[in-house]
């Protein structure tokens, strides 16, 4: 392999300095040894270069097509400025008459602003290619996709593609504080902020806005959910270090946001209240929307945590989150700017004891009746599931509940409670599953990427937000093969329909190159991760069996006397929490028919959910025919094996990867391996003990 995507600082095909010399270049390899023949039915059409020169989006769109096609060539089209030969085409609709006119009404009815269309026009040897878009940021959008084409060495002969993204909103969550950390960071340190200042690399930071803008991201909060001293301060003294990396993610279609405090009217401007309704605390945050717009004129808006885990929020002055929503959105109206409002709210107070108390519920409490209370520029973002991005969770009974409210489904493509990128997890199988789920909110057919894209009820603002998973590490994801779980959250983000086989295939193209064997193994591998991690970690729906704070590696018992609300109440006869509503908390009743009574009956709740909504004795049995206990012991001692068979796939692909990636990733599921067998042995001597049923099959159990 050439492009290793590391190494020295040399030239690079396009005459530039390579910028990347620190880091891998993730999915935008270009690798050139591959794709030698992948152009030749478009004859001479990439070899010249027509190009209206228009924006800073625009110009980075050429910059990438450039670098792109030398990278995959080894030579780079010349410019022209002739529309008469072959040649590739690139202009934003509107800026050049003559290109226009190799549109056609159709195309023009069909295509959205951030869409775009690749065309053949004319055949070879005169065969012009158009990538255009009504936008420049689409126009970006069409050269990215244009380079996948090439890389799958997909044949562009008579080509006409049009695209448009689903969600309006594909949003990046930066949950980087600014002294450099990040929280549930597992790839190193903050590459936007160190030390309270900006970070000094910004090759890096713009490297990262072509990784985005290449997977369709259109908006970035720049900071951590939890806003604390320093970080209150990005609206006021800190100002500059938003502006420039604004200045940055501009020139890749990226809007930034950031995640505001609740409480600033006090702790910045001297006020003795953040009153939502207080006449004083509108007009603050009006004059600080004001500042805020004067130096960051396409400023996108605030994400606000209120009221959670110990945030301030409207609650301590009576209010509710229509309210403290409305009031912010009321300040930000005048610059086009969005509130989205987090709705991860729950009682993280509660005493163990309390059996009536049920943390699933609180999202659904908390906001269900304030639907219609919010003002049209407020988005709630709920996370997928009721609990905290566990390994499994049923879906979040909120989508599909609020008609007449933007909603926005909220990710963690950081892997705290999946592996901690040191374990494989390939979330995009789960994320598929989320936005399948049938919410029945309009009748059957109403899945949540209907909800999130806001066509089930005719909502504007809606869309996707996934909590970033990258940081300094040289590889960005810390597990190389993390690096799918950014690409793929991108990917879906612009289009939910498409499937995990498909974005699964695309990424190893771009990341690995063609070699059959090692597209195979590596999707064979990423598709089954989530459910071997499931296997040794999570049984039946059970989640949060991990340590305290830190959220690796087993520990049963982690939770069950917080105060955090995460039961599952295991004892020496039964396990799960009953969450029915006859009997149990009444939480399935959130869920509206016919997902109420599937979740509400044991015949019918899905298995892998089933102690997640029942309370079972360990000798019930599962439809499998295996009893409960008999099912946590078998999946953990085959879920150790399942991870040796991962690294055995891998081992095979010796010589058909890099030294660099390949070392990097044997490393880590050999800890993967070790690590499963803790889990294993863990959870197993633990249900043993607690039961004393024994394993039928006699195996070693501690
Ligand atoms: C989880 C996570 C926290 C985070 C919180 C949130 O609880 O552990 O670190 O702040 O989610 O999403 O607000």
């Amino acid at each position: 392999m050439t492009n290793g995507g590391m190494g020295s600082c040399k030239r690079s095909a396009t005459g530039m300095n390579e910028i990347y010399k620190e880091y891998d270049r993730c999915w935008l390899r270009y690798d050139e040894t591959r794709h030698k023949n992948c152009l030749s039915d478009l004859g001479d059409a990439v070899k010249y270069l027509y190009f209206n020169k228009s924006g800073e989006i625009s110009r980075n769109a050429y910059t990438e097509l450039i670098e792109g096609i030398t990278r995959m060539t080894g030579s780079r089209p010349a410019d022209t400025s002739s529309l008469e030969g072959p040649c590739l085409v690139l202009s934003v609709f509107g800026m050049d008459p003559k290109v226009d006119s190799m549109l056609i009404e159709e195309d023009m009815q069909s295509m959205q602003v951030e869409g775009f269309l690749i065309k053949q026009v004319n055949k070879p040897p005169t065969a012009r290619l158009l990538i255009t878009s009504k936008s420049e940021r689409g126009l970006l959008y069409g050269v990215f996709k244009f380079l996948l084409l090439l890389t799958q060495g997909k044949s562009l002969e008579n080509i006409y593609l049009l695209e448009n993204p689903k969600n309006k909103l594909r949003m990046i969550n930066q949950w980087d504080n600014l002294d450099g950390s990040i929280e549930r960071g597992y790839a190193g340190r903050s590459i936007l902020y160190s030390d309270n200042v900006l970070a000094k690399d910004r090759e890096r930071i713009t490297f990262y806005a072509r990784l985005l803008a290449s997977i369709g991201i259109n908006g970035i909060v720049l900071n951590n959910v939890n806003v604390h001293r320093e970080e209150t301060r990005l609206i006021d003294d800190r100002i500059d270090i938003v502006r420039q990396l604004a200045d940055i993610f501009r020139g890749y279609g990226i809007r930034i946001y950031l995640s505001i405090n609740f409480a600033s009217p006090i702790d910045l401007g001297g006020l003795s209240t953040a009153d939502p309704l207080d006449m004083d605390v509108a007009d603050w945050w009006k004059k600080r929307a004001d500042y805020i717009y004067s130096h960051i004129p396409d400023f996108g808006g605030f994400l606000v945590k209120a009221d959670s885990e110990h945030r301030p929020g409207p609650y301590t002055y009576g209010r509710n989150h229509a309210d403290g929503a409305n009031m912010l959105a009321a300040a930000l109206k005048p610059h086009g700017g969005l509130v989205i409002w987090r709705c991860f709210v729950y009682n993280c107070q509660q005493d163990w004891r309390d059996k009536v108390t049920d943390r699933a519920k609180a999202a659904y409490d908390n906001y269900k009746y304030l639907d219609g209370s919010f003002d049209a520029n407020v988005i709630l973002q709920v996370k997928n599931g009721p609990m905290d991005f566990q390994v499994r969770e049923p879906v979040s009974p909120l989508f599909g509940a609020m008609e007449q409210t933007n909603m926005m489904l909220e990710l963690q493509i950081t892997q705290e409670y999946t592996g901690q990128q040191r374990h494989l997890c390939y979330l995009v199988t789960q994320w598929k599953e989320i936005l399948e789920f049938d919410t029945y909110a309009t009748g059957e057919g109403t899945p949540v990427k209907s909800i999130v894209d806001g066509s089930a009820f005719g909502r504007e603002h809606c869309g996707m937000a996934g909590v970033s998973n990258i940081g300094s590490d040289h590889n960005w994801t810390g597990h190389y093969l993390a690096q799918a779980n950014l690409y793929g959250y991108g990917r879906l983000a612009w289009d939910p329909d498409l499937s995990a086989e498909e974005i699964t295939l695309d990424w190893i193209h771009c990341s690995f190159g063609n070699d059959p064997v090692v597209v195979d193994v590596v999707s064979e591998m990423l598709l089954s991760s989530w459910p071997i991690y499931e296997s040794y970690t999570a049984p039946l729906g059970i989640g949060w069996m991990v340590n305290p704070n830190h959220h690796y590696g087993p520990n049963v018992d982690g939770y069950e006397y917080s105060r955090w609300g995460t039961y599952h109440k295991a004892d020496f006869q039964a396990i799960g929490v009953d969450r029915t509503k006859v009997g149990g908390t009444g939480f399935t009743a959130q869920y509206r028919e016919p997902n109420f009574l599937r979740f509400e009956s044991l015949e019918t709740c899905p298995e892998e959910l089933v102690l997640f909504f029942h309370r079972l004795p360990y000798t019930y049995r599962l439809k499998s025919g295996k009893t409960v206990i008999q099912h946590i012991y078998d999946t953990h001692f085959l879920g150790v094996e399942q991870a040796k068979q991962l690294r055995s796939k891998w081992e095979s692909l010796k010589g058909r990867v890099d030294t660099e990636r390949f070392g990097h990733v044997l490393s880590r599921l050999n800890e993967q391996v070790e690590h499963a067998k803790e889990w294993r042995d863990v959870i197993n001597s633990y249900f043993y003990r607690k039961t004393g049923i024994p394993d039928e099959k006699g195996r070693t159990i501690y």
